[in-house]
């Protein structure tokens, strides 16, 4: 299939190169930008990634968002800023372009399913509804900080089910995008304010962990509360978890949980799955950033510190996740490989 990356220079963007150029499905076509409209990519792009930017990008020519450039694509992935994306993804819908969006501009639109394909692929069913509409195809996956947190509560919230939940996350700096936080406001210090993020968390959680009902999304009722701060990492998220739960819960059960999670992509062997969604680590002081934003090739969240809360209904633990690959790039891209293999797109 060819696809086109609409905001193919940022942080995002460059990641989306990166794992699309050896992609065995999917073709890089078209890039959109606006500071480097007419430049080719290779020229245009400030490369922020390990290695050399891939030859199959490094001649396209960078191009406007508009329809004309988008009409003979097969795909559109967009890693524009959200502001960006609002009317233009709109209208890519209501013309029938297939769309897979890392933004946040329609995550919450009851019309567009929310996915992170081993948590809720069901959801995908909204894309029939769509189709009465003559929309679509078109899927959204979620935020960097709510994809680490819901990963790896949903095998726990299948068995005990979620009543509330407070988290905190030490956000990485990459997820800002590029050139994204001054390095005077970063360095020797944590700054204790996201901007949109912590109703974002609430919001999607909330929704990926809900039920399809006919074809609309009814969402999750447990509270969740959040305190997200930008830290001096330059890759992965960490989140801090403390989940209450309507049963009682056994800390060995959850481990084993979490050990065995394995869902639908891993059964359909996509190319951009990893094998295990989720790594349990026993050490005592892991997981961390540094060592454990690779797992699974930047695709599976790693947890640790699992221990009981205060009282026999919850959990706390910690969650690490590398935010470009399994928080936005690679994710977008597993997202668009279930839905061709479920002849969506
Ligand atoms: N960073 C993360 O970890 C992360 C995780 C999940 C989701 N997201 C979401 O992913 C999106 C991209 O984030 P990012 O971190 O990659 O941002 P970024 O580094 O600021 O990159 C923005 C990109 O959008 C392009 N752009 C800006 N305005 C445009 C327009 N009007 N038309 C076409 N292209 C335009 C820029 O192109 P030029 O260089 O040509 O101007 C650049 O390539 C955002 O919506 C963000 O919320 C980010």
């Amino acid at each position: 299939m060819e696809v086109a990356l609409l905001g193919g220079t940022g942080a995002v963007g460059q990641r989306f190169v990166q794992i699309l150029s050896s992609h065995p499905w999917f073709e890089l076509a078209v890039i959109t930008g606006k500071a480097s409209v007419g430049k080719r990519y290779g020229e245009a792009v400030k490369w922020i990634l390990e290695g050399e930017v891939p030859k199959e990008a490094r001649e396209l020519r960078v191009v406007e968002n508009s329809l004309k450039n988008l009409r003979n694509v097969d795909l559109v992935f967009s890693a524009l800023p959200s502001r960006e994306a609002r009317s233009f993804e709109r209208e890519l819908m209501h013309q029938g372009i297939p769309l897979v969006s890392n933004t946040s501009a329609l995550r919450m639109d009851p019309l567009v399913p929310l996915v992170i394909p081993e948590v809720n692929p069901d959801h995908l069913a909204l894309i029939n509804k769509q189709k009465d509409l003559s929309i679509g195809p078109m899927a959204a996956d979620p935020n960097c900080t709510t994809t680490v947190l819901v990963l790896p509560l949903k095998p726990l919230h299948d068995a005990y089910t979620l009543r509330r939940l407070n988290i905190a996350s030490y956000q990485a700096l990459s997820g800002a995008g590029y050139p994204g936080v001054p390095s005077y406001d970063i360095v020797d210090n944590v700054v204790p304010y996201i901007e949109g993020e912590e109703k974002k968390v609430r919001n999607e959680t909330r929704k990926l962990l809900g039920i399809i009902e006919g074809n609309e999304i009814k969402m999750s009722d447990f509270d969740v509360q959040a305190t997200c701060v930008r830290v001096p990492v330059l890759d992965a998220h960490l989140v801090a978890i403390h989940a209450e739960f309507e049963e009682e819960v056994d800390v060995n059960d959850a481990m084993k949980l979490l050990r065995e999670f394995s869902s639908e992509p891993q059964r359909l062997n996509l190319p951009t799955a990893p094998r295990r969604p989720i790594y349990l680590r026993e050490e005592k002081d892991r997981p961390q950033p540094r060592y454990d934003r690779n797992a699974g090739g930047g695709m599976s969240v790693t947890v640790g510190r699992l221990r009981r809360g205060l009282d026999s209904r919850s959990l706390l633990f910690v969650a690490v996740g590398h935010n470009t690959i399994r928080g936005a790039a690679g994710q977008a891209i597993l997202l668009a490989e279930l839905m061709k293999v479920k002849k969506l797109i």
